[in-house]
């Protein structure tokens, strides 16, 4: 099989790197990719929302399956775009339908499915600018920290936690009044502030069928002990040692299984990953969002724990027969630690040459931010490398991701030394 990814992350990378390892693969592409898929596959310059020219590529070059890595593509309708086109409606496309994937583009849409189908979440309201007044006497009924969350995609911005009313009301005004996320603040969600820790969880389904992917977490903040602003994610481990077989139960009929039967009952086609985004609350798990691709970095921890064939795996989703598939999943830990560009997440520079990844010996370094400039590997994101390893137990695995990472280097390169600290 042809094989088509896109993306251009370190998700796009461990998966191009997993279908790599299928003798049922001819040939794999990647749309943009990075240096390291440059290494296993051919990268294609084609954006990951310019859907005419993927359309073009899957023909020319005798693409059998589309792989959609992040949810732009699945939220603007690639999927649907090829259900409609004649011409490659016949080619299966891992990744939801759009009217599913509003599961992740509207954070209202995807709170009123767990009400409906009583799926344990935070208590909510949402709001617009017509009842902005309204919306302050909700801020005022709550105990802080006060959670308010932009309806739509905001590049992973758009989620407020403010301990002071006042501010609070402020940021609603300026996100209902000023368009403080643009469009995706129209509507905004004001939830009851959980506390607890948090956890990834990913699920492959078909729309009839499902498998539970082992547990995840991942290290969302820049500095150590969780400190300073939010990233796309530093490092991260799984299994993940709090999870107990009655807690996975938990998620399992409380959550996972009323999530892919709710997407049935109410006509929301769905193959491809669902990523619940989990919080543990004492013992018990509430959904703190959907997501309707994999995580990165999870993904790098993730993906390889599986044992299966991922390409046959991902051909059962399109027959619609993954209950036929027997997932196996290495026993051993597995960890990730992710380089960054100096100043990310806030300004970074560019084009940084690295050195050292040929003298990596015990892991697998994923690219998540490079380009080839020259024959040289260059930094081209903000988040760069994630070095991932597997261990008998996280921080055996953590020790031998820190060893490679020393021996990687450029110019501003800084990673979390404390990634499994909480653990
Ligand atoms: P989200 O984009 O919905 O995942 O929110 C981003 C982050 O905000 C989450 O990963 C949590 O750390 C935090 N968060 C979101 N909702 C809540 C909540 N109801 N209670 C506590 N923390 C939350
Ligand atoms: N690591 C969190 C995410 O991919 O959204």
């Amino acid at each position: 099989m042809n094989v088509l990814i896109l993306g251009a992350g370190g998700r796009e990378h461990t998966l191009a790197w997993k279908l790599k390892q299928s003798p049922k693969l001819n040939q794999l592409y990647v749309a943009p990719g990075n240096a390291g898929t440059s290494e296993i596959a051919i990268n294609l310059a084609v954006g990951v929302n310019d859907f005419q020219k993927i359309k073009d590529c899957v023909i020319s070059e005798g693409i059998n399956m589309l792989i959609v890595g992040p949810e732009d593509p699945l939220v603007n309708g690639i999927h649907d775009f090829f259900l409609n086109d004649q011409e490659i409606a016949h080619i299966p496309v891992i990744g939801p339908e759009k009217a599913a994937a509003t599961l992740e583009g509207s954070k209202e849409f995807a709170k009123k499915f767990m009400k409906r189908h009583a799926i344990p979440t935070a208590g909510y309201q949402s709001f617009t600018s017509d009842n902005l007044e309204e919306g302050f006497t909700f801020l005022e009924s709550l105990p802080p920290p006060y959670v308010l969350k932009a309806d739509g995609l905001a590049a992973g911005k758009g989620v407020l936690i403010l301990n002071d009313l006042e501010v609070a009301k402020k940021e609603l005004q300026a996100m209902l009044i000023d368009s403080k996320f643009g469009n995706a603040s129209a509507t905004v969600v004001i939830e009851e502030f959980l506390s607890g820790i948090e956890l990834s969880c990913f699920v492959l389904t078909d729309g009839e069928h499902y498998k539970v992917l082992p547990m995840a977490k991942d290290y969302k903040r820049i500095g150590e002990g969780d400190t300073g602003l939010n990233t796309g994610g530093m490092g991260a481990v799984s299994p993940v040692p709090f999870t107990d077989e009655e807690f996975i139960e938990k998620i399992h009929s409380r959550i996972v299984q009323p999530t892919v039967t709710g997407l049935k009952k109410d006509g929301l086609p769905y193959k491809g990953f669902i990523f619940i985004g989990l919080i543990k609350v004492g013992e018990e798990p509430y959904v703190i969002e959907y997501n309707v691709r994999l995580g990165d970095p999870e993904t790098e921890v993730v993906i390889p724990r599986i044992e299966n064939d991922l390409l046959e795996v991902f051909k059962a989703v399109a027959d619609v027969r993954l209950n036929e598939i027997d997932l196996m999943i290495d026993k051993r830990a597995a960890t990730t630690v992710m380089s960054v560009s100096g100043g990310y997440p806030e300004a970074y520079e560019k084009g940084k040459v690295i050195s050292g990844l040929e003298d990596i010996q015990d892991t697998v370094v994923f690219h998540a931010g490079t380009r080839i400039d020259d024959g040289q590997v260059v930094t081209n994101g903000g988040r760069v490398l994630a070095v991932t390893a597997y261990g008998t137990d996280f921080s055996k695995a953590l020790s031998l991701s820190y060893k490679d990472l020393k021996k990687i280097s450029f110019d501003g390169m800084y990673y979390r030394k404390d990634i499994g600290f909480d653990l």
